[in-house]
Order: structure tokens, then sequence, then C-alpha cells
């Protein structure tokens, strides 16, 4: 398990209520109201589910079966028929939200846009219309590596309207991991810009898209869309290279969606595991439709009247369930922003909120304590009031930015839901209600309804008590991932069998650890296994460990995460040269480089150690704690009698 900090064990005691009028008005108002959805799911989750799905949703064809879970596998409403984008789009227009924003813009530089749902719709139909005109049908794959700006929303939406599964990559990624991806999704075609805005610079999209497939590296694809976004020159292919814009021009707006089968794929997500290569989180279409519906209603207590903002990037599964499908399902008013926090633009936040009036903040605690750091005068000089509700994911929240984030952004009346969920989950497991269920820093609080969550030792057996164990689900959810993509048996191992199903039972492993306290509170305490969270997001030891040893000067890698103020943790490798290599400044420099070149900049390690051994054990496994206690600078706990070669840790200690 990673280590957690100092300041992360200190738990803040103190309950904190919602306000009464907040709980008042809100979807669900008190923890007796909690309790009893709660008992209602668990003593028939399908009946549940089902009631809710035809009551929220909208279906062309009833389905005949609500689950049916050949363990590990669960397919939701088994026949029915229905499309996320129609009702992301279509059902609205027939309502007053015909001409209700659906989706706020705020660019970079100081650019801006706002579509209401009939022009969502509109821009949406076109696009579909564009993707077939390039041949693209249901069942074909669509890449999307774009930066954060409408046309990532509106070409997820027209993949979903025509059933063409798309798989975003995030546009941080190296063309590396891009190629990567958009081969084992098997794309046909890459939605991508010419540039993006980060942090005043350019990001040159298109060029990292030129590389990814030069040479026929990615034979699957046949075309690239690209939209004017930065505006510099850039090369387009003749025949394979198209404009967005021209596109668009060329094509009818009338694409009715299709109707899709509620288990046909909506989406491949990569995601990091404890093996070198990203695996694709399958979600398909009726049960996620319905999970991020759902979570974001109540867990959000969303209402007509609100303007939510969620910060993350569409690449990652945030993105994908609470900017896109969760929110435009619901109806809502949804803000995307392009910009991050940076030192020379101290209140970017802020300035949106107050901008837009946004009631509904969504962010990670990453970014709250970067914030933090610039000082309170800069959200002090906005004006906040018009936020009711905070939100937080992507890894534990240290009691003092909690404290922070309360104080300071809510202005002491905002809920605060801290939601524990992942790629794999589709939507929230474990968050507040937040009228009904009083909040404690650093907790996720209790599932949602519907979510059998239970903390297990190794061998599956309930822990007792406020110990520590593993963070598992027992019973199959709507929202689920549904397979690796290409490998199920991947999906059985990692997810289902690392603890082992006793009586045909299966349970999902999350790769968390967890404790439980008196009030029956979650308290997720990171993952358990080689996944590292640096600045929420999930990076495999592994997969840097493959990047640094694909260098000629590396003969072996391992990598550790240690604690980090800001990030939460930060990458540290160990690494042993080849025989005629120096231990150079310079290489260490080259090195990092080269993580970024392979994997993304999020990859780049902190620190890289040169060392002339790993420790091992006598079978030549390394031995990551030992590493993990050198890096953080602590003594190394625990028995090393398993050492192969005491002499290897008394050298990494001496620090060569
Ligand atoms: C971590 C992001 C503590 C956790 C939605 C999980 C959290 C991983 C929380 C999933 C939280 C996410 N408290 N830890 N509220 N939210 N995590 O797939 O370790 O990018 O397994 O999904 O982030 O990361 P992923």
């Amino acid at each position: 398990m990673s280590q957690p900090t100092i300041e992360s064990i200190l738990q803040e005691k103190r309950l904190f209520h919602p306000p009464a009028e907040f709980s008042q008005n809100a979807h669900i108002t008190s923890r007796d109201q909690y309790q009893q959805l709660y008992d209602k799911a668990q003593a028939d989750p399908e009946a549940f589910w089902a009631e809710l799905a035809a009551q929220e949703l909208h279906w062309f064809d009833q389905w005949d079966k609500v689950l049916d879970w050949q363990p590990p596998f669960a397919k939701w409403f088994v026949g029915g028929k229905t499309n996320i984008s129609y009702n992301c789009l279509d059902r609205h227009l027939t309502t007053w939200r015909k001409n209700k924003a659906a989706l706020i813009w705020e660019g970079e530089p100081g650019d801006s846009r706002t579509l209401t749902y009939a022009q969502l719709h509109r821009e949406v139909c076109q696009f579909a219309n564009a993707l077939k005109q390039l041949g693209v049908e249901k069942g074909d794959k669509v890449g999307i590596y774009m930066p954060m700006i409408p046309e990532a929303a509106i070409a997820m939406l027209a993949c979903a309207r025509i059933g063409a599964p798309h798989t975003v990559v995030f546009g941080g990624f190296s063309a590396e991991a891009l190629k990567d991806r958009l081969v084992d999704a098997e794309a046909k075609v890459v939605v991508t810009a010419d540039g993006g805005w980060r942090k005043e610079a350019i990001v040159p999209l298109k060029e990292q898209v030129d590389k990814a497939i030069a040479n026929n590296a990615a034979p699957s694809v046949q075309n690239v869309l690209v939209v004017k976004r930065t505006g510099q020159e850039i090369e387009m292919q003749a025949g394979r290279d198209h404009w967005w814009h021209e596109m668009q021009a060329d094509v009818s707006a009338n694409c009715p969606a299709e109707p899709m089968d509620s288990e046909d794929m909506l989406f491949i997500l990569y995601t990091s595991g404890t093996t070198g290569k990203p695996k694709g989180v399958v979600h398909t279409t009726g049960g996620y439709n319905l999970y991020t519906h759902m979570t974001l209603k109540w867990a959000f207590d969303l209402k007509d009247t609100d303007v939510y903002w969620c910060t993350a990037d569409v690449g990652w599964i945030t993105g994908h369930s609470y900017i896109v499908y969760g929110p435009l399902s619901n109806g809502a008013t949804t803000v995307m922003y392009e910009g991050a926090p940076r030192a020379s633009n101290p209140g970017c936040f802020w300035d949106v909120i107050e901008k837009y009036g946004v009631t509904i903040f969504y962010t990670a605690p990453t970014a709250i304590r970067a914030f933090m750091k610039m000082g309170d005068e800069h959200p002090n000089a906005r004006d906040l009031s018009s936020l009711r509700l905070l939100g937080t994911v992507g890894e534990p929240i240290n009691p003092r930015a909690w404290i922070w984030y309360q104080q300071i952004i809510g202005g002491d009346r905002c809920p605060i839901i801290d939601t524990w969920w992942q790629t794999e989950t589709g939507g929230f497991m474990i968050t507040p209600l937040p009228g009904a269920i009083p909040t404690k820093p650093g907790s996720a609080t209790l599932p949602f309804p519907g979510i059998q969550a239970d903390i297990v030792d190794a061998e599956g057996n309930p822990v007792e008590g406020n110990n520590g164990g593993y963070l598992v689900v027992r019973h199959p959810w709507p929202g689920m991932m549904r397979t690796v993509y290409g490998d199920p048996d991947r999906f059985r191992r990692t997810y289902w069998e690392h603890i082992p199903p006793k009586d045909g039972q299966y349970i999902y492993f999350a790769g968390d650890g967890a404790h439980r306290d008196e009030d029956g509170y979650f308290w997720v305490m990171g993952r358990v296994d080689d996944v590292i969270n640096v600045s929420g997001h999930r990076l495999g030891t592994m997969e840097i460990e493959s990047a640094l040893v694909s260098h000629p000067a590396v003969a072996e890698a391992a990598v550790v995460g240690k604690p980090d103020e800001l990030k939460g943790e930060e990458v540290v490798a160990f690494v042993t040269l080849e025989g005629n290599q120096q231990a150079t400044e310079e290489l260490n420099k080259t090195l990092k480089q080269h993580v970024v070149n392979e994997i993304g900049a999020i990859a780049r390690p902190g620190e890289i150690r040169f060392t002339d051994a790993l420790p091992k054990t006598r079978s030549g496994k390394i031995m990551r704690r030992l590493l993990r206690n050198l890096a953080s600078g602590q003594e190394v706990a625990g028995d090393t009698s398993t050492l192969e070669d005491r002499s290897v840790l008394e050298k990494l200690r001496g620090g060569s």
C-alpha cells in the first residue's frame, strides 16, 4: 500500500451536518430516507434499478431481463434498446430545456462559447453524419485525442449516436502511448485538433497523431479529423486527414439516434494496472447511462437551476461520466474549462465560478492543495456566493485541504461530497448524499444505494471493527465495467479472483485499502497494488519501469511512490545501468524525458536514483517495500530476512 502522509493519518473528528435548508430541498433529505433506499436496493437490487431505469431514461424497446449475472460477467437490461445520445439530447428538445444552456465552455486564452441543447444536438447530428461519410459504422471504434473544447463532447456524443464506441485518449499522453491505445482498440478514425492550449503553450496534438500512426504503426486508422483550434500551420495528408469545419459544412443535420442494445459497447477507456500494458476498460450503454445519471442526480443533488462544473479532463473517466454523460442525461448545464491552475493565473477557477454563477463545483484534492498554496486572497477577492455544493475525487483528501475547501471556497455553507470510485466502476460508489449524510473530513462516508461495499481480508473474510482491509463490492451494479477489451481473462483475474470466490460468490476487488469506523463510514487509504496516484492520476509502476528499461542505457528499473505534499504521491525510480554506462546528471535528465516521451508528462519521475543493484528476494522479486521506505527517507521497516544480498540495502542507504 502506498505510504499515507502523517497528515492524512490525522483524522479530523468533527461531524459536519448539512444546513437544514439544504436538506429540506434535497432529493434525499435524511439519513432515514437514505437508509430506506439502501435497504430497498439491498433487498431487491434488480427491482430497484429497473424502477429507476423505467422512470429516468428513454427506451426504444423495453428489456426482457434486468440482470443476467454469469460471474464475473454481467449484463443489465438485457434486450432493452436505448441510446445515450438520445437520452442526453433529443429527449430534452421536446421540453423547455430546448433552449437551456447544455454546455458552457470557458477556453484559453479568454475564448468562450455556450451551446444550448438544440445547438448541441445539431452539432452532434452533423458530426455523426461526418463520421458516417468517412465510412464509420456501428461497432467501429473512434479514437478521440482532444483538448478540452466542446468538439470533444460533440465527438463522444456523435459516436454514441451511431453506435461507434469511442476511446478517448488524454491529450497529455505521448504519441507512443496514443499509438498503443489506438492499436489495442483498433480505431478506424482519430478525431483531434491542430493543437491545444496548455498553460500558455500549444500542445501539438495533430503532430502527435501523425507520429503515432506513421509507418502504418496503427494500421486500423484510416482517417484523421482535425479541429482548427490553435491555428498554427500543420501538415494535412491528402485523402487521410480532413478539417472538422469543412466536413461539418457539408453534411445534413438530420441523424436519428441508432437504437442500441443496452449491452452494446459505449466506450473503451484505458487505465493503468499492475502489469505493463494499460487495460481497456469496457463500458456498455444502458447500465452506464442509468448509473451515471442516478449517481449525479442524487449525490450532487442536481436541480434544473444548477450550473454544474467538474474540472476534470474528458480524457479520464470523471470527464466521461460527470462532464458529458451524467449531466447531459439529466438535462443540466455543464461547464467545461480548457485552462489549468498555474502560478500566473492563481484565481482562474474562482473567476469561472463568479463569471457563470456556478452552483456545484467538483474538483480533485491536488487542485485544492495547489490553490491553498497560492493564498486565500484569490478566492476571497471573488464572489463565490452562488456555490451550494462541493465535491472531490481522485485520492483521499487530507483533512487540512478539506477544511480549507469547506471554509474558504464553500463559505461554511456548502456540503462537500467526497466521491470514491474508479474508471472500472463507471460512477460514484461511496459518497455522501449531501442532504442526508453528515460528513467527516477524509471519509467518503457511505455506499450509494445499490452498492454493497465491504471490507475483507485476503481470503475474503469480512473484517470486523475498525480494522483495515481490502475494499470490495459484493453485488453487480449497472455502471460496472463489463470486461477488459480483448482480454476477458485479465478482467476475471484482476478484479474477481484476486480475492478467491467462495461458494460461487464472486466479489469485486477494487485495488484499494480501507477501514470502516463505528458509524459505518468508509475511509479509503489508497492503493494496495503497484499503482501510484500522482495528482489524482493513476500510474502503473510497471508501465513506468517498462518505459525506463526501453532506454538502451538502462538494465533494470523499479518504480515506487513517495508521499508528496502537493501531488499526493511522486514517482521515484531506482535504476541500474548497463555495464558501460555512467551515472551522470545528464543521463538522469535524459531518462526523465524518455519517460515523458514514452508515456506523457504526468509520468515524469520526480527523482531517479542510480544504484548498482536492486534489493531482491531469493526468488528474484524486487522488494518494493524496502524501496518505498528508502524513497521516503524512512527507516526500512519490517522483515528483511528474505533479502538476497544485504549489502545492496546498505549501499542504497548510503545513497550510492
Ligand atoms: C483513487 C477516478 C480516495 C482510488 C474516479 C481509486 C480515491 C482510484 C477517491 C481510481 C476518493 C478515487 N478517495 N481515493 N474519493 N477517488 N480514488 O480510475 O485509489 O482514475 O482506486 O478513477 O483513485 O482512479 P481512476
